[in-house]
């Protein structure tokens, strides 16, 4: 694989003072393009995400070829100038070359405005996946997107320091999320506890999963650093002829081996009944030992994925919206099962 260095890396990415109409932009990443008509037409994608303006798909006519270009485009809003996680992380370009099990629709260019991040990208038509199903595909994409991202991140030169600094998963921006912050949903399981007696006791117990959980990210913190997806969901993979393709970079992070497992596990653990988690569980956990690089030590990228397992689980398990889900559906006895699988973990 071919370490980028800054100054090529940078080449996709355009900075301009103002927003400029989509032709210009589009003439700004495809230069050949000069001054000939373009006919584009735009619809909105879905999207939730905060800070996310919108998600166009484009097609457009290509004046040269004549053949149709079907791209998508996300405005990301900034914070005080500061740039998307996702536009960071087009930036670093390469880092995922040589992906044979993941696949990743190609990146047009980045725009960046004081105000907004513009991410152009290949458009994907596919199906989502069922995931419990992929386990054992994304345990083979994981392993092999830690092991690339990993010699891609030391091999890098001192110039990209400050954007993988900033990047990190244990920068306080990223830490002092709610979503890595499960204590301050307790108070709603106490609560809960006083109404149902099931409950009662509960959530007393899941507050020693904090000094435990404390000393699992310092240790993780010194292991083995990778890029990290963070955001395995449906709507951000595709299927296209049994390949999967992933989208969505906008929870990424410099995490370290092990995170993306534990990502996809807690977000399978929140949606899925215990019979069918714990079988993908254990199809995944099975392909990643078989697979993982020889490089990294397997206990320790294991020990990290429980940890990111477990700080997922306790969040999406303990939310207000999470309790009132399951009451209005009446599934509370699933909900205290899986309160009770997380506390054989303790
Ligand atoms: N390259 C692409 N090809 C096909 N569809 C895409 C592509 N990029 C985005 N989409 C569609 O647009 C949706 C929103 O895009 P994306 O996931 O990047 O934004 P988001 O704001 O993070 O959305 P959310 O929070 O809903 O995940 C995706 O779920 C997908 O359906
Ligand atoms: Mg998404």
């Amino acid at each position: 694989m071919t370490a980028l260095t800054l100054s090529s890396a940078g080449r996709k990415t355009l900075y301009r003072w103002q927003r400029a109409p989509l032709e210009d932009s589009l003439r700004a990443l495809i230069p050949q393009w000069g001054d000939q008509p373009l006919s584009i037409i735009s619809e909105d994608l879905d999207s939730n995400a905060s800070f996310v303006n919108y998600v166009r798909h484009h097609r457009i006519i290509d004046p040269i070829t004549g053949k149709t270009l079907e791209c998508v485009e996300k405005s990301i809003r900034k914070l005080a100038f500061v740039g998307s996680q996702e536009a960071r992380f087009h930036r670093a370009e390469g880092m995922l070359e040589g992906s044979a099990h993941f696949h990743h629709p190609t990146c047009l260019g980045v725009i960046e405005t004081p105000w907004e991040s513009l991410i152009f990208t290949a458009f994907v038509r596919g199906k989502p996946p069922r995931m419990h199903a992929i386990a054992r595909q994304l345990a083979q994409g994981i392993a092999e997107q830690e092991q690339l991202s990993h010699d891609y991140l030391v091999a890098q030169p001192m110039q990209q320091a400050p954007l993988l600094w900033s990047m990190d998963f244990y920068r306080p921006w990223f830490l002092l999320r709610p979503r890595f912050n499960f204590e301050r949903h307790l108070s709603h399981l106490e609560a809960l506890g006083r109404e149902d007696v099931c409950f009662a006791g509960l959530a007393q117990r899941l507050k020693s999963f904090t000094p435990m959980l404390r000393g699992m990210a310092k240790q993780a913190r010194q292991s083995p650093r990778c890029i990290s997806h963070m955001d395995y969901l449906r709507k951000n993979l595709f299927v296209v002829k049994n390949q999967l393709h992933v989208i969505d970079w906008s929870e990424a992070k410099v995490g370290r081996v092990g995170f993306d497992g534990g990502a996809y596990l807690g977000s399978l653990f929140r949606r899925k009944d215990m019979k069918v988690f714990i079988a993908a569980q254990a199809e995944f956990i099975e392909t990643y030992r078989a697979v993982l690089s020889s490089k990294f030590d397997c206990d320790e990228a294991l020990r990290n994925l429980h940890y990111i397992f477990l700080l997922t689980a306790l969040y999406h398990s303990l939310r207000p919206e999470t309790l009132a889900e399951y009451r209005e559906r009446e599934r509370m006895p699933l909900l205290l099962q899986k309160y009770e699988y997380l506390l054989t973990l303790l």
